[in-house]
């Protein structure tokens, strides 16, 4: 079976990930202020992921949280640069320049069953070959104004469905889309 790519991911209103210098303070910053024991689903999903797929700008933030998020789980960075990995207990991670299309066949031949695909860039090139299969998308009450966008432009529009949405009483919002099979 092949490989389903996914996406779990927070954006500002106005539709950014992070500001123009990559900082995510905003995002740590609500994400302080929410209920203790709230993950607005996280650990479920990531119960769910058996594998990462990230960009090198994505890993380079997340390089720095200690203790290391993905502790067990394979991670593949995507980059064309020579990247040095930190190293320790539980962490696996490789780099990668494959497209997405070759990297989604190889993980599939793998025996790989759900992707967690990360980082704006990199959503945006497996959109772009229309390779992911569901969204999350978790809003955040503030609009930045400016900064790395989740979304670019497309070569065609894509349909979606909705599967799921909530709001949460400290304000963020969250809808669940899946790519219709045939748009
Ligand atoms: N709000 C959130 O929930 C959230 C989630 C994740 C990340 N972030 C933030 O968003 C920022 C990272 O996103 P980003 O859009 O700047 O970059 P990104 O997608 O994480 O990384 C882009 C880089 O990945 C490499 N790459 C290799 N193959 C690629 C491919 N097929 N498609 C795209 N990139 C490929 C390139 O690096 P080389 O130059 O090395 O080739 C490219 O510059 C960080 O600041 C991170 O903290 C926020």
């Amino acid at each position: 079976m092949a490989t389903t790519a996914s996406v779990y991911i927070a954006t500002s209103l106005d539709g950014f990930i992070a500001r123009e210098n990559g900082a995510i303070d905003w995002l740590m910053d609500a994400n302080a202020s929410i209920p203790p024991g709230e993950d607005c689903g996280y650990a479920d999903f990531m119960s769910t992921i058996d594998v990462l797929i990230m960009g090198r700008n994505t890993y380079e933030q997340v390089a720095q949280f200690d203790p290391w998020p993905y502790d067990g789980r394979r991670v593949v960075v995507l980059s064309s640069r020579a990247l040095v990995f930190r190293r320790g207990a539980g962490i696996q991670l490789e780099a990668s320049t494959e497209s997405p299309r070759s990297l989604l066949t190889r993980l599939s031949a793998q025996g790989y069953k759900r992707a967690y695909v990360d980082g704006g860039q990199v959503i945006q090139s497996f959109l772009r070959e229309r390779l992911i299969h569901d969204m999350t998308i978790t809003t955040i009450p503030i609009l930045l104004g400016s900064g790395r966008r989740l979304f670019d432009t497309l070569p065609r529009e894509m349909k979606l469905r909705l599967a799921s949405s909530k709001s949460f009483e400290f304000g963020f919002t969250q809808a669940t889309y899946l790519a219709c099979a045939d748009a």
